[in-house]
């Protein structure tokens, strides 16, 4: 017997990349997949990427744009443990998020906690699961450490500056604003330094008397590659998540013997879901707790419902956000119960 296709309303990138809402049809579930009603979503640095058609989805992924969202479990299929309809939840996601609904393995759903609006629990996913893991996983980040985090003021940033204060760590960032500093500086940040104004090297080893840092968290690449290798600490870790200023970079081998350092690259929707479920676990393991307990959310910029993505997307092409942009999918998007 032909079951009829179920369709849904979608926010999807037309040729020239411009986007539009359409009906498509609803996303099918694989085994140990749950449907979610979507209530809001996130904006992420990369879907400016996918819609201009250089950062395909992986192999398989919904060609919709969007890596995390917050809803309502709407079915259940059988023999999935765990979880049930109606249960309020979040998820980081490979894609597809820009829509009314998502198929989410079960595996990767988290509570949204009491208190919480959509909108707030769909700003949490991916920058505290990419700051997660590049900080802790990756950079081994310990209380007591000093770090340096640039794009202080970007979903990532924030979420990144938040954690590594929780977890002890001295915390200097970047950013290109003074409103953006200041933003920094209330996340706990204890030197923010606007890098218009100032050469943040510098700026930092002043701070350090002279001593630099033991973490770097980077996306800007090869403009402060020189300086920011400068900067390591001996036993010193740098992690790349992005390359905004440019891709390149040379370095003295022997500087970075010398100083026993680390350099690594990271993304994350390209792994695996095992490994994606892993870092989920990790995450709630280390800040669940206080998650809960409200010292650790997510910094919000704005809410805009669906219909004005592309205000949005240009808000944060044009680097104007400091935290995240949501968008709100459901009418009570922003409603905490
Ligand atoms: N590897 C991964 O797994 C992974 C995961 C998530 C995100 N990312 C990447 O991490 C970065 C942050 O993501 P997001 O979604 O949080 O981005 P976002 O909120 O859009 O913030 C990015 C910020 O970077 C700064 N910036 C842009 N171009 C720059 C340049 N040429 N030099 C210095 N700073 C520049 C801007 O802040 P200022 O005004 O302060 O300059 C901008 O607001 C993005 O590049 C994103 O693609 C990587």
């Amino acid at each position: 017997m032909d079951t009829e296709e179920v369709r849904m309303k979608a926010m999807v990138v037309g040729e020239g990349g411009e986007l539009r809402l359409a009906e498509v049809p609803e996303p099918g579930l694989r085994p140990g997949e749950v449907m979610v009603d979507v209530h809001a979503t996130a904006l992420n640095r990369a879907d400016l990427a996918q819609r201009a058609g250089h950062y395909p989805p992986p192999p398989g992924e919904s060609e919709i744009l969007g890596l995390e969202m917050a809803g309502v479990v709407a079915s259940v299929p059988e023999g999935v443990r765990g979880v049930q309809v109606g249960d309020r939840v979040c998820a980081l996601l490979p894609g597809g998020g820009y829509a009314e609904r998502v198929a989410v393995p079960a595996g990767m759903l988290m509570a949204v906690p009491d208190g919480w609006s959509f909108a707030k629990a769909a700003a949490l996913p991916e920058a505290a699961f990419t700051a997660f893991l590049n900080l802790f996983l990756e950079a081994d980040l310990r209380s007591g450490e000093r770090v340096l985090i640039h794009g202080g003021a970007s979903g990532v940033g924030t979420a990144a500056i938040r954690q590594a204060v929780l977890a002890g760590a001295h915390v200097i960032t970047t950013a290109g604003s003074s409103a953006k500093v200041e933003a920094c500086r209330r996340l706990g940040a204890e030197l923010a330094i606007d890098y218009r104004k100032e050469d943040f090297a510098e700026a930092v080893r002043e701070h350090t008397g002279g001593a630099g840092v033991d973490v770097i968290l980077d996306m800007v690449g090869e403009a402060y590659f020189p300086r920011n290798l400068d900067l390591l600490q001996v036993g010193g870790r740098m992690v790349f998540i992005a390359s905004l200023s440019g891709r390149r970079a040379s370095f003295d081998i022997r500087e970075l013997m010398a100083k026993r350092a680390m350099l690594k690259g990271s993304t994350l929707r390209a792994r695996p879901l095992a490994e994606k479920l892993r870092i989920r676990r990790a995450f709630e393991e280390r800040f669940g707790q206080a998650l809960i307990e409200g010292r650790l959310d997510p910094v919000v910029d704005r809410v805009v419902p669906l219909a004005h993505v592309d205000e949005a997307l240009a808000q944060m092409r044009d680097n104007r956000n400091i935290g995240k942009i949501v968008l709100a999918v459901r009418d009570d998007a922003e409603s905490a119960s």
